[in-house]
């Protein structure tokens, strides 16, 4: 029984007694008056001493914080915490601590074994002369002339004791946990307006944020929210009542009734026996768990299980983190607002109860049923979901916020999913992306087997897969969380890159989404892109984005090493291609590769750009494949760079481009259209690219005759009449490789998407295993704009 526990029994017992001043029982280090701390009075925090108030009701000093650690605050006998100190940064005391200690310089501070005193409190006027526990709960600093500097009431953290009042624009804020009394995701403010709201933290103060308000606004600056003695919660308007919040008629003799904005958002009323130290609940804002809004992340829904609110992802999401509530979800698979364009990409709607959610719809629409709702939203490239309540459909673009599940509404949602995977409500999506990865792996090592001919190239073939399957292994064996992390990307701090870089001193490349320069981490060399600043969007989007990025590998594609998120700085570190690009080779006419090599770029870049097309979970479209962002490294092996970029600087989640985001002379007519923008727009692309290859020149070049200026129709001419053989200049090639190549080249350039092959066609017709029907003529888009 600890020395306080002691000391409230003896007042409570005996009444009369309790009001006498304790002044012969001696508690803390400094033997001092108990309500008056005076300079050079310490506690430590492994001894169990306490600045105790007078009554013996609440103590100042350490109490538990975590595992294994201490923080500094105002406490109730049986421990429970009602102020903290740093509770906004961090209260963790350090472990050097040896004690608190109101310091001869004035200052109330910890001192640690080695290193600086840390303020506890730090009023902003003057040097603290003494210090007092008040009977009510309040810790009080004052200066030399004994007057108030610093008070605890004045600083609320998530607790409200009766006689503190809250004035406009205080805030309550709930803690991280039952054991963490830093500060959690919750607040309640007493505003300005008069009215006293509850919003998640880092939200603005407007209503759709809001889940719990006293409804008293325009009332002015002058209201106080305030509790009594009896666990009644008031407003005042001035002196005068204005609204009664709780009831009261708690009993006050023998119990300390205060009120908590508790760990999960709602506000309650406790009373603390002093007798036998239990503790009761009365009065509480809502007994739904699931009201809190941004109890749960985004994408995600609360839904009350065993008792105790839990948050699920939406269907067909997985969460950024499993087992963090306020993690945000994202999709396991991408789906596109339009169904029509890419078979992969595919989308349903899935009919769902949940019922309830922010109201951030872009359009609403008088609908006859919900069928009508649903295939409203389908039809709706930028509709991710849509809500029918009376009649009315409200389409949504994602992410949804504070969505909770509601039985008793008649609210129905629907939910964009992939036609891929269309799982069960709630059901493990996580297990389903690893399951989908199998497959994919699967399907590389039979590839892999199919492709490889001779022994050699067989051994090297099972390393590869053994390899591979050991990296499913160890993915598969972690938990979902981690899976979706995906292979670790390092991630850098801005200091740590301007070093690796020297500053940003050698610029290695530049373009529209950014600068490439040159570094050194960890002794090997390195391209740090800069993104620039207007393209990069919010936190969140980013970090999804880079995950997915993270786990495409190939061998063709520049790997993605880490990144860097500050702020506005936004970098992305990748592997350091030593001899340079594609460009620099095809266009030089002193480096000029052969047919055979050539050829072999343009397969190693088909492969790459099918592997983001197809082969794994996340589509990405590159958006800009040109000869500059191919890469050669050490063993002129072609890597394309730039990857995902695209996908990192998009403004929404639908087709819908605010700009034209490839290069003049490579990109798809369907850019200047203003159409859907699928896979084929890198068909085109690459088709250019490919055309470039065979001739080794600029697509659009007005340095020689005006007939072979546009690359793609001089080629078709040369096809056309025969004359392929000029293609190629002195090179001797076969021309019926040539010819292949050229009708490739032709398909790829097509004017409209659906006449274009896939990648995974291009791939086979450049490894000559199918045939190559005659191409049209490409329309010049050139000439059609
Ligand atoms: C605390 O004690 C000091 C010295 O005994 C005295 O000067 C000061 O007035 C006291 N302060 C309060 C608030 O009682
Ligand atoms: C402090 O109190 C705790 C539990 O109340 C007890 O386990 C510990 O031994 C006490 N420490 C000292 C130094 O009295
Ligand atoms: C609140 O008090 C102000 C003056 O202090 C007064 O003008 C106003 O009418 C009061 N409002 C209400 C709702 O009582
Ligand atoms: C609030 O409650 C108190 C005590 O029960 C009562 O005296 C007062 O009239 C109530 N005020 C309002 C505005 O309801
Ligand atoms: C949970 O996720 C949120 C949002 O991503 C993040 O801020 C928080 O640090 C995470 N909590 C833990 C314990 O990782």
């Amino acid at each position: 029984m600890s020395i306080l526990t002691i000391l409230f029994l003896l007042l409570t017992t005996t009444e009369a007694k309790s009001l006498r001043r304790p002044s012969k029982i001696t508690i803390g280090s400094s033997l001092t008056p108990s309500s008056n701390i005076t300079i050079g009075s310490s506690l430590t925090p492994s001894s169990n001493t306490t600045w105790p108030s007078r009554s013996g009701q609440y103590a100042f000093g350490f109490f538990p914080q975590r595992v294994n650690s201490y923080a500094v605050g105002i406490f109730l006998p049986d421990k429970t915490v009602v102020w903290t100190a740093n509770s906004d940064t961090n209260p963790t005391v350090p472990d050097d601590v040896v004690s608190l200690l109101l310091s001869r310089e004035g200052r109330l501070v910890l001192r640690r074994r080695k290193g600086q005193d840390v303020d506890v409190i730090s009023p902003s006027i003057t040097t603290i002369a003494s210090a007092s526990m008040l009977d009510n709960g309040n810790f009080v600093l004052y200066d030399s002339g004994s007057r108030v500097i610093w008070q605890s009431f004045d600083h609320p953290t998530n607790t409200l004791l009766p006689g503190q009042r809250i004035r406009p624009v205080k805030e309550i804020f709930s803690s991280i946990s039952e054991t963490d009394y830093g500060r959690g995701i919750f607040r309640l403010k007493m505003q300005e307006d008069g009215n006293l709201v509850q919003y998640p933290i880092n939200t603005v103060d407007v209503e759709a944020n809001a889940y719990y308000a006293t409804g008293t606004y325009e009332v002015g600056s002058s209201v106080s929210f305030n509790l009594d003695s009896d666990g009644r919660l008031y407003l005042l308007n001035g002196s005068l009542p204005l609204q009664n919040i709780s009831r009261g008629g708690l009993p006050t003799q023998g119990y300390i009734n205060f009120m908590r904005l508790d760990v999960g958002g709602i506000l309650r009323i406790y009373s603390l026996s002093l007798g036998d130290l239990t503790m009761t609940r009365s009065w509480f804002s809502t007994d739904d768990e699931c009201v809190p809004k941004g109890f749960c992340g985004v994408n995600a829904y609360c839904t009350i299980m065993g008792g105790a609110p839990a948050c699920q992802c939406l269907p067909g999401f997985v969460s950024a983190q499993s087992g963090n509530n306020t993690a945000p979800c994202y999709r396991a698979l991408s789906v596109k607002g339009c169904p029509e364009i890419d078979e992969r990409l595919k989308s349903e709607m899935l009919r769902v109860d949940i019922t309830e959610w922010d109201e951030t719809w872009y359009e609403k629409l008088s609908v006859s049923g919900e069928e009508e709702c649903r295939k409203a939203c389908l039809d709706d490239c930028n509709c991710e979901a849509a809500m029918y309540v009376d009649s009315e459909c409200r389409k949504q673009r994602f992410p949804i916020r504070y969505g909770r599940l509601s039985s008793t509404d008649s609210n129905v949602a629907f939910i964009r999913v992939s036609t891929a995977t269309v799982p069960d409500l709630g059901s493990d999506s996580d297990r389903k992306i690893i399951n989908k990865k199998k497959r994919c792996v699967d399907t590389l090592i039979i590839g892999i087997v199919l492709m490889s001919i001779g022994v050699l190239a067989l051994s090297i073939s099972v390393i590869f897969v053994h390899q591979k399957r050991k990296d499913y292994m160890k993915i598969s064996n972690e938990d979902g969380a981690n899976f979706v992390e995906g292979i670790s990307l390092q991630e850098f701090t801005f200091e740590h890159l301007s070093e690796a870089t020297n500053g940003f001193k050698e610029e290695v490349g530049r373009g529209a989404s950014g600068t490439v320069f040159k570094g050194v981490l960890q002794q090997k060399l390195v391209a740090v892109k800069r993104l620039e600043k207007e393209f990069a969007h919010g936190e969140i989007e980013f970090q999804t984005e880079l995950k997915t990025i993270g786990k495409m590998y190939h061998r063709n594609l520049v790997r993605l090493l880490g990144y860097c998120f500050d702020g506005d700085n936004k970098l992305l570190v990748f592997e350091y291609m030593s001899n340079g690009s594609l460009a620099d080779i095809l266009f030089n006419q002193e480096k000029r590769l052969s047919w055979e090599e050539r050829i072999e770029i343009a397969r190693d870049i088909s492969r790459g750009i099918l592997y983001l097309h197809q082969e794994c979970e996340t589509q990405i479209i590159h958006c800009d494949i040109k000869p500059q962002n191919i890469l050669m490294d050490n063993n002129w092996r072609a890597k394309i760079s730039d990857f995902g970029v695209a996908k990192l600087l998009k403004q929404d989640q639908t087709n819908t481009y605010t700009g034209i985001r490839g290069t003049k002379g490579y990109v798809a007519p369907e850019w200047y259209k203003k159409q859907a923008i699928t896979v084929k727009a890198d068909v085109y692309s690459f088709g250019v690219m490919l055309l470039e290859i065979i001739c080794c020149r600029k697509c659009v070049d007005w340095g020689g005759s005006e007939d072979e200026a546009i690359l793609e129709e001089w080629i078709y001419d040369c096809y056309a009449t025969g004359k392929i053989g000029s293609l190629v200049g002195d090179e001797m090639v076969e021309e019926r490789k040539v010819e292949r190549m050229v009708k490739i080249g032709i398909w790829c350039v097509q004017y409209d998407p659906s006449l274009r092959p896939t990648m995974k066609k291009v791939l086979l017709m450049l490894e000559g295993t199918v045939e190559i029907p005659i191409p049209p003529r490409p329309t010049s888009f050139l000439s059609s704009i």
